[in-house]
């Protein structure tokens, strides 16, 4: 089908929640992605920090494959093979002892919410159910992750939200230390605010959280479903520090393009769950487990955590070795190849995205000045290089040059 007549459809038919970019993909490979005209395209997308093994990474298609052919869904009143082989395998890499399988990031984080609840009703009361998050974070779309996502923006329309959360500034340890009283059951956030602007917060910051949990008797929430599994160059991101959480949340990458979302939770949280608490249709199905398998492997056996972190700093240095002589650079952050471009502000970032797309280069405007950059966790660097190259010119013709 042409890209045209893909459009076309789409704005007819489909409930005007997005707003696409003018492509249609119908291809992919690696870091490369086709549409129907035969254009190529170079993607520092990923499907927003989805596709880190790469676009239809072999290892993973074949399991995919290999699953639907001997069974892609029973339910969860059976016991099912390679849900319980991930759930070991998420066990081992991380701090947790136990998932919950869900089938996406607001998902899994509306378990997180729920297990937090369940867990400070047994150990705290029922008036301790109060939540604190951190403004401009994300945390998804469903009703309770828009009330846990600390961004007006988002919340205006949908009231009534749940109640029972609260927001503070990220990065800042006296507005949560006055944040948290006796109906606080735990503290939610992202290692690194992704949606939110790829805010890194400092060093001491996760570990002052952590603290100030252990004083009040209160869970730590990390929200991993952007920053887990390799994308900022550990496989975690509390593991650049030396706290660990209580429970943590992961989706997006973990099922190499499949749908999939994780709850993780160490063994005294995740059995604050009992038979009847939680649940999903569709939750860790065979084929969503099968392919979230693969990728890890994927991950583990491609050294994908180590190429993040390596090749995450040799983009940087071409961005400000590139970008920066032109002027209209004002700084990159981010961790591993979780990246922002914060351009001039006389640059749009829209318009540096447009630019970029039509010159084969696939990038996402994050906010007005803002480019983020996540792509592929096999990127190399001949294909960073490429695409600073592109980004450098798009940039540079947004500026008039
Ligand atoms: C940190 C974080 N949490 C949760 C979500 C929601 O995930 P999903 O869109 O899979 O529901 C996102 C999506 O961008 C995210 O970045």
């Amino acid at each position: 089908m042409e890209t045209k007549h893909t459009m076309e459809l789409s704005q007819q038919y489909l409930m005007p929640v997005y707003k696409p970019l003018p492509v249609a993909f119908v291809r992919g490979q690696g870091c490369r992605l086709w549409d129907a005209e035969g254009n190529q395209y170079l993607d520092f997308v990923a499907g927003i920090a989805v596709v880190g093994v790469g676009h239809c990474h072999q290892r993973v298609v074949e399991a995919i494959a290999a699953q639907a052919r001997q069974l892609m869904h029973t339910s969860n009143l059976y016991y099912i093979p390679p849900q319980a082989q991930l759930a070991q395998r998420l066990a081992q890499l991380s701090f947790g002892d136990r998932c919950f399988f869900a089938n996406s990031g607001a998902e899994a984080n509306e378990a997180a919410i729920k297990l937090a609840r369940r867990w400070a009703g047994q150990h705290r009361g029922d008036d301790c159910k109060d939540i604190v998050t951190a403004y401009q974070s994300f945390h998804g779309r469903t009703l309770a992750t828009v009330a846990a996502t600390g961004q007006e923006k988002f919340q205006k329309p949908f009231h009534p939200l749940p109640p029972g959360f609260k927001y503070v500034p990220f990065n800042d340890i006296p507005a949560l230390a006055e944040a948290i009283d006796d109906h606080t059951c735990a503290v939610m956030l992202e290692t690194i605010q992704a949606e939110g602007g790829i805010n890194v917060p400092d060093d001491d910051y996760l570990p002052a959280v952590r603290e100030l949990c252990d004083e009040h008797g209160i869970l730590l929430i990390l929200d991993e479903v952007q920053t887990g599994l390799g994308r900022t160059g550990r496989w975690f991101g509390y593991q650049h520090t030396n706290i660990q959480p209580d429970v943590m949340t992961l989706a997006k990458s973990l099922g190499g393009g499949f749908p999939i979302g994780a709850c993780v939770a160490g063994e005294d949280v995740a059995t604050a769950f009992q038979p009847g608490d939680h649940a999903s249709t569709f939750g860790g199905n065979h084929l969503a487990c099968a392919a979230a398998l693969a990728t890890l492997e994927v991950i583990e056996t491609e050294g994908l955590v180590e190429n993040a972190a390596r090749i995450g700093a040799v983009l940087t240095q071409m961005l400000q070795d590139q970008l920066g002589p032109t002027g209209l650079l004002d700084h990159v952050r981010g961790k591993g190849l979780l990246l922002a471009v914060q351009l001039a502000d006389s640059i749009s970032a829209k318009e540096t995205q447009r630019q970029c797309l039509a010159a084969g280069l696939v990038v996402n405007a994050l906010a007005e000045h803002t480019i983020r950059l996540v792509p592929p966790l096999i990127v190399t660097e001949e294909e960073c290089s490429e695409a600073v190259q592109i980004l450098t010119e798009a940039v540079r013709a947004v500026a008039g040059d």
